[in-house]
């Protein structure tokens, strides 16, 4: 992830977040849906924070993945953030099957209060390295904003 200035990904760089969002996926907490969710956040320095899905018997306060990794960033003071690298599936599902996994709304909330909406990315993969992304922008358009 050596890329400084800019908002550029390459290939590369998007499969190595993308690697690191399967790290995150193993400690999915998700007993109840067993759909294993694993993020990860790059900031404008080059810092990745990684998150996970966490469920709760009660099941309303579970927290997706993706809030997890930004509500990890955001509460060790990092403000600005140039991509998001998603994957999800089924648990014990193989990786050649797995489907993308877009972010759900609140979570596109979420991003929409963080980050630039025409430069931020959001990774996503189908199977083992076909690689998919989104600017924040196309994924929510016309977002709440106070
Ligand atoms: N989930 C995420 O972690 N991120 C998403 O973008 C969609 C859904 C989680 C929430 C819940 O633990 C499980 O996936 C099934 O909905």
């Amino acid at each position: 992830m050596e890329q400084k200035g800019d908002n550029f990904m390459n290939e590369n760089m998007k499969l190595s977040l993308i690697e690191e969002a399967k790290k995150a996926r193993e400690k999915a907490y998700a007993p109840y849906s067993n759909f294993m969710v694993g993020a990860a956040l790059l900031t404008e320095e080059n810092k990745i924070y990684r998150g996970c899905n966490i469920e709760n018997g009660a099941y309303s306060p579970s927290n997706c993945a993706e809030r997890t990794a930004f509500f990890k960033a955001i509460s060790e003071g990092e403000r600005a953030f140039k991509a998001i690298a998603i994957v999800g599936a089924m648990r014990g599902t193989n990786e050649k099957d797995w489907k993308i996994c877009p972010p759900c709304g609140v979570c596109r909330q979420v991003m929409a209060e963080f980050c630039e909406k025409d430069t931020f990315e959001i990774i996503l993969c189908e199977g083992e390295r076909a690689i998919k992304s989104y600017r924040l922008e196309e994924l929510l358009p016309l977002g709440f904003q106070l």
